[in-house]
């Protein structure tokens, strides 16, 4: 059953002159488009959409089957049908299931917890004071969007993150450390990836101490092969994808940097969003209407893009987590039987931390030819001390999402701003690490619930395959000794190659 964009756009059509003021100035939808999980509130009243044509986008939650479709994920079924697997991130984390399937696998995840529960122990009563974590995509971004979120400034471990394969990125990141006082984690899924390899290579280079060297990965044998003792390396599984595995022992670098009761903390916010996912009613359910809200700005209003605004210095990293949850998730556009999509999927996710994107990209949100949607988050509480700067960030905030709405008119057309950009707005009473675990979770089971309505597999992704095995073929051609058949690939290597004198 795929999304009958047709009717949606008719709904956008009916709507297309009256606009968000118009929309928002309905009795009472402030409050009823207002939803509640846990920690989390989001309010959508300044979304495009009116009851009829919610009506038509619950519709298609309905045909669906975005109920079953969680029950299905959470019950450990083969929801990643390309490569006949399932996707249980959330056993990580808590019981949501009742397979005993499901349960056994959670309490591998409780045993990997405790083991890596001990090495914390074991580092904190160490000389250690730095850690290099060495990873990519999924092997990085979860731990660094966290770490950066939630460390304080006393923290017992101080945690650094090398991810890219340009030798700068590993210059910069071990310049300043001291090789006695630093263990570096390898983590990587399939302890394959080339540039944690060859990052990895150099910190344990440096390190010249492999007692300090420790690994995550799902293939125990490539990491042992690596020279990692085996009672240094942790597990994940083939049933978490990457990009779903900051829960597991991925997240060690979560647990040195901010202790492993807040990342018990950060598990169980997780957890609580995902019973809710799973057991609230349709129209309470904050992650139903989160991916609905995405389908209608993308199917009906045909918004190419989508903007994620945290106004919390802390959440600066959350736009280049979600760029890959979301967007190597739903980047597809083959359905799960094979057909092409005769829908669009995934918009191209970006944004950045406010205020300090009001004096870079948001002239483009209010003027723009482009109509940009966005996700603004909040915090409540004022946690970095400095009231003033905080109530000035929340009325930041409030005032953006007011004037893309709304808009002025003025007779100088470079003085008018047409407003009618819708936003949703996310607010979370404090930045604890439950409120995190859930805003996570809550874009997770959004991600999923979209590739459902969109019949596509959110959990492979082999669209980045083709430019690992070219890089790997070309590699020789760079010390000259390769044949290239491409043309202008050809063209390139020879300027290269010129230009560094081979
Ligand atoms: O970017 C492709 C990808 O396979 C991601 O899905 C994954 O998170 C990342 O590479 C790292 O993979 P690994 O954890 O196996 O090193």
């Amino acid at each position: 059953m795929s999304i009958d964009s047709a009717a949606l756009r008719e709904h956008a059509s009916r709507l297309r002159d009256t606009p968000i003021r118009a929309l928002a100035a309905t009795p009472g939808r402030p409050e009823s488009q207002a939803l509640r999980a846990g920690p989390l509130y989001a309010n959508f009243a300044r979304q495009r959409y009116d009851d009829a044509a919610l009506d038509a986008l619950f519709s298609v939650a309905d045909a669906a089957g975005f109920p079953s479709a969680m029950r299905r994920l959470v019950d450990g079924e083969t929801v990643n049908a390309t490569e006949g697997r399932a996707a249980l991130h959330t056993a990580l984390r808590g019981d949501t299931s009742t397979s005993p399937a499901v349960r056994e696998r959670a309490a591998q995840a409780r045993d990997a917890r405790q083991r890596m529960g001990a090495l914390v122990d074991a580092l904190s009563g160490s000389g250690v004071t730095d850690i290099v974590s060495v990873g990519i995509g999924g092997s990085d971004l979860g731990p660094r969007l966290v770490v950066d979120a939630l460390a304080q400034t006393d923290a017992r471990f101080r945690v650094h993150f090398l991810s890219n394969v340009d030798g700068n990125a590993a210059r910069r990141t071990l310049a300043g450390l001291d090789p006695s006082k630093t263990a570096t984690i390898l983590i990587s899924k399939t302890f394959g990836t080339q540039e944690t390899l060859l990052n990895g290579g150099i910190v344990r280079e440096w390190l010249g101490d492999d007692s300090r060297v420790y690994g995550v990965s799902a293939n125990v044998d490539r990491a042992a092969a690596f020279g990692i003792a085996p009672e240094r390396i942790l597990p994940m599984w083939d049933w978490v994808g990457g990009r779903y595995s900051l829960w597991s022992a991925v997240g060690f670098p979560i647990a040195l940097g901010i202790g492993m009761d807040r990342f018990e903390q950060l598990l169980s916010g997780a957890a609580g969003f995902d019973a809710h996912a799973v057991g609230a009613a349709p129209r309470d359910n904050l992650a139903f209407r989160h991916a609905l809200t995405a389908i209608w700005n993308r199917n009906a209003l045909g918004l190419a893009t989508q903007a994620v605004l945290p106004y919390d210095e802390r959440l600066r990293l959350l736009p280049n987590y979600l760029q890959q949850l979301v967007m190597e998730s739903l980047g597809k556009s083959a359905r799960l039987d094979g057909a092409q999509l005769q829908v669009d999927t995934v918009p191209v996710w970006w944004g950045g931390p406010g205020t300090d994107t009001q004096h870079s990209f948001f002239q483009a949100l209010h003027q723009g030819t482009q109509v940009v949607p966005a996700d603004f988050i909040g915090v409540v509480g004022s946690e970095g001390g400095h009231e003033e700067n905080h109530r000035a960030l929340l009325a930041n905030l409030l005032a953006q999402t007011e004037a893309l709405a709304n808009g002025q008119p003025s007779d100088d057309p470079h003085r008018a701003y047409a407003g009618n950009r819708p936003s949703t707005l996310i607010l979370l009473d404090a930045l604890s690490p439950q409120a995190l675990g859930a805003l996570v979770a809550l874009y997770e089971h959004s991600v999923y619930l979209q590739s459902v309505a969109w019949g596509i597999n959110a959990f492979d992704q082999f669209g980045v395959e083709l430019g690992k095995q070219l890089a790997n073929k070309l590699l020789p051609a760079l010390s000259g000794d390769a044949q290239v058949d491409d043309p202008v690939t050809r063209a390139l290597l020879d300027e290269i190659n010129a230009r560094s004198g081979q």
